[in-house]
């Protein structure tokens, strides 16, 4: 059976809680659920048709190494060499539009940049105008690259964004 590979990191937060609504809205027959860590090896990804990522922005430092690196800052190295062969990936951004205004959701585009470099194929852009932020890197003209979610200020629009978001993702996935 074809089967959705939600990927997040990192756990116990925000990421943690809309990876299990994801799993939870697409059921657990159809997705399983990965937490990214150092073990986490890019072959796990050929084990599914399509492919769900679910990055937190947690600021520019962390992608510098002087603070600890966890989940993504481990296993995004090791995707540089992957070749995802076209594979159809949906990017959810975990942020904080008004404390970060500038840099909402940056790691989102941060890591959709490597998906692309890497073939593959993004789906899910979502309209830029249904944000109220200043900058981010996670923008393409007037669209993200994927879906924000905002669970410190907006979290009881966040239901309602996974499920527009996943019905536009899942024929395209082929679901
Ligand atoms: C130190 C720190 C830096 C952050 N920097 C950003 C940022 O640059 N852009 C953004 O959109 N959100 C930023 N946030 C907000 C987080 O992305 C948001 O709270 C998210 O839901 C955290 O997810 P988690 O609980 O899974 O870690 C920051 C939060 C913290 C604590």
């Amino acid at each position: 059976m074809k089967k959705i590979g939600i990927f997040y990191a990192p756990e116990k937060g925000s990421t943690e809680k809309v990876a299990k609504l994801i799993q939870s809205k697409l059921g657990a027959n159809v997705a399983d659920l990965i937490l990214v860590d150092s073990a986490t090896s890019a072959e796990n990804f050929k084990n599914y048709e399509s492919l769900i990522f679910a990055i937190s922005t947690v600021g520019r430092d962390t992608w510098d190494s002087k603070y600890g690196k966890i989940g993504w800052d481990l296993f995004i190295p090791k995707i540089s060499a992957h070749n995802f062969n076209q594979q159809k990936i949906g990017i959810v951004g975990l942020g904080n539009h008004i404390m970060y205004a500038d840099t909402f959701v940056d790691s989102m585009g941060v890591l959709a940049e490597i998906v692309m470099e890497c073939d593959g194929d993004i789906v899910g852009r979502v309209p830029a105008d249904k944000y109220d932020f200043n900058d981010s890197q996670a923008l393409y003209a007037d669209e993200f690259i994927g879906l924000p979610i905002d669970e410190d200020n907006d979290s009881e629009l966040t239901e309602k964004r996974l499920i527009h978001w996943l019905e536009v993702i899942k024929p395209e996935m082929g679901f």
